[in-house]
Formats: C-alpha cells, structure tokens, sequence
C-alpha cells in the first residue's frame, strides 16, 4: 500500500474528475483557430481570481469567478459572440468526467474506503457536474469551499474537508491534478497524489505530494494495492 492507513480519499473536482476544456472543444469550430487559447487563458484566469479574491478578501462564488475569467479570455482573444459566451458557460455546468473517473472511485468505494469531492466549485455547479455524469452514487461527500468562503489552497478548506468526513488528516487520501492544489493539501497533512495529467514540472514549493502518478486508475491502485 503506497499511502499507508487511508481511510477516505477526497477529489480535486475541475482537471482531476472533470474536463475543463471540454466546453471550448466542443465550441472550437465556432470560435476558430484561438480556441485553445481561449480555454487555457479561462482556465488561468479562473484560478487566479480565486487566489485574488481570497488574498483581496473580496469572496465570490465560483460560478462568478469563472464567468469573469472568461470574459477576460473572451475578449483578450477578440470573440465578441454573446451566443459563443453563453454555450460556453452552459457547458461548464455539464462538464464530461475524465473516463477513468467512474472505474476508480467504483473500486475505492468497494473496498469501503469514504470517497468525496472537496472543491472550489459552487455547490450548484458540482451538483449539476456530478450529477450529469452520473458520479452521485460513487460519492459520499461533495463538499464546496462556499461552506468555508475562502479558496484553496488556505489551510481552512483542507480543514473544513477533514472534519467532515471526520478523519485525521494523515488518514486521508488527496488527489489533484491541481499542482499548487496538491501542494497546498500536503502542507496541510494530507497524505497526497498529484495527478499529473499535463505533464507539469513539480512545483517548488514548501510541500510537496507523496506521489506522482498520470491516471485515477493508477491513484486507486496505489492506494488499495
Ligand atoms: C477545484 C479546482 C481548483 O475543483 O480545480 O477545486
């Protein structure tokens, strides 16, 4: 067993269950060549105005975060189409689940290990993404930072996940395909995999994951096998 003692494993929902730049890959005949460049920069920009808020201690849900960075991508790369911007947004609610999600938190649920979601997400867009792919029975707990008010990484959301599934931090099972997520998680006391879908270099920062693995099929094995 590569992470010892694991009680309950909780997910990084946008990246790590959820794909992100499903909408604008199903948009990208409409939005043309820039459409990669229009996903990457909603995506950053929805990150840092997470981070911004929560230092400028000016909160807002993330449904807001995420219609302001794609406003700001939308009109960094000139698409003006109020129809484009409104599919985008609808999209988001009903992001496709990555196709190893399914398979790993049905074999982390059947060994009797807690599963949740402990997300920047709002608790309506995780309930509408959880709920049309079809993940709702998979999941013990869908937990949002609008309980806390404050955005990950702050110690308080990893906090506020704990006591909820009422476990001791070291018994818990992180995985993100968040790097900063999964650094901010282990700093906290999480015993944590980064999912490194994209290839990233590690961060350097004051923590790091315990293990860096490319698939939730690969998470669930390190953690049951
Ligand atoms: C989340 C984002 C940060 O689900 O990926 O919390």
């Amino acid at each position: 067993m590569a992470l010892p003692g694991v009680k309950a494993v909780l997910f990084d929902a946008y990246s790590t269950l959820f794909d992100v730049h499903a909408p604008v890959a199903k948009l990208a005949d409409d939005i043309g060549p820039d459409a990669k460049g229009v996903s990457d920069m909603w995506r950053t920009k929805q990150l840092q105005y997470s981070w911004l808020r929560s230092l400028m201690q000016a909160h807002a849900p993330f449904d807001k975060v995420t219609e302001d960075a794609l406003d700001y991508a939308l009109t960094q790369y000139g698409v003006a189409s109020p129809d484009i911007r409104a599919r985008l947004l609808q999209l988001y609610m009903t992001l496709d689940a990555y196709p190893d999600a399914p398979g790993a938190l049905m074999r982390l649920k059947s060994a009797g290990i807690v599963t949740g979601v402990l997300s920047n997400g709002s608790p309506s867009m995780l309930s509408s993404a959880v709920g049309s792919a079809n993940l709702g029975a998979l999941l013990d707990h869908v937990l949002s930072i609008e309980s806390v008010g404050v955005y990950k990484p702050d110690p308080r959301v990893y906090r506020f996940g704990a006591e909820t599934v009422g476990h001791a931090p070291g018994e818990i099972g992180f995985v993100s395909a968040n790097s900063w997520d999964a650094a901010g998680a282990a700093h906290f006391g999480f015993q944590v995999i980064h999912l490194n879908r994209f290839d990233q270099p590690s961060e350097v920062l004051p923590s790091g994951p315990a293990m860096v693995l490319k698939s939730l099929t690969e998470a669930a094995a390190a953690i049951l096998d």
